[in-house]
């Protein structure tokens, strides 16, 4: 089967976003990752018109769905790159589009910074100041095992309307790390905690329920079961 990947590239000389389309052959079980791989493994590559392209810029680690950096938009919608299957997400002219993640600042291409997520991350741990009363409860193991599981992969984020306003609500991400924390403190601690998870999380959180329906992992889906 033939696809075109259509992807959204930046000129930084020139400053200005352009389109260039790449076809590639796939088969029932060929990725967008393996796609982009195997474009920038070619010996020379080339567009669509059979002019030479830069290689394109992306970021890929684990390939198995368990590091997030593969995130990216594919057919306008924030997915991870190694889970996306080119015959599940073609269109009907057999075409994918990729951009990058819209809420992030970009770095090139397909390349995002999310230095925002772990940035966020810092704070809620230091503000809480746990590194010296590090605890887990036993009886919570697996519950902190899902709350573990979070890519870090921005997906929520692109579809947050409370991060979209000013990009300081850490939304999904941020109940994780609180309900992850709260799995590993003293009771004293964990009440405060709450507190905190209720002022910075609950109330401003409006309930839409997209982080829920774009998580690559279902991993807010899981929790909330797991909390019932
Ligand atoms: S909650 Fe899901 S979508 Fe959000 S960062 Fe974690 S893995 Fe990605
Ligand atoms: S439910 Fe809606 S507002 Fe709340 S964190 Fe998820 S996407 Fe953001
Ligand atoms: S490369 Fe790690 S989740 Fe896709």
């Amino acid at each position: 089967m033939e696809y075109k990947i259509v992807i959204k590239r930046f000129n930084q000389q020139e400053n200005f976003f352009y389109e260039e389309s790449f076809i590639v052959q796939g088969k029932k079980d060929k990725t967008v990752a393996d796609a982009l791989n195997e474009l920038n493994n070619r010996e020379i590559l080339l567009n669509e018109q059979g002019k030479e392209a830069e290689l394109i810029s992306w970021e890929c680690s684990c390939n198995q769905k368990k590091c997030g950096a593969c995130a990216m938009l594919i057919n306008g919608r924030p997915k991870l790159a190694c889970s996306s299957f080119l015959v599940k997400v073609a269109d009907k002219e057999n075409t994918i589009h990729l951009a990058p993640l819209k809420s992030f600042e970009l770095v090139k291409d397909l390349k995002v910074n999310r230095s925002v997520i772990q940035e966020g991350i810092k704070r809620i741990i230091s503000k809480e100041g746990l590194s010296d009363k590090y605890y887990v409860r036993e009886d919570m193991h697996d519950l902190r095992y899902q709350a573990s599981r979070c890519l870090t992969c921005g997906c929520c984020l692109e579809v947050c309307p409370i991060y979209q306003k000013d990009h300081s609500f850490l939304g999904a991400i941020k109940y994780i790390v609180y309900l992850k924390m709260n799995l590993e403190v003293p009771n004293e601690l964990s009440e405060n905690m709450e507190k905190q998870c209720l002022d910075e999380y609950y109330n401003k959180c409006i309930g839409c329920k997209r982080c829920n329906e774009i998580c690559p992992i279902s991993l807010r889906v899981k929790m909330q079961v797991l909390l019932k």
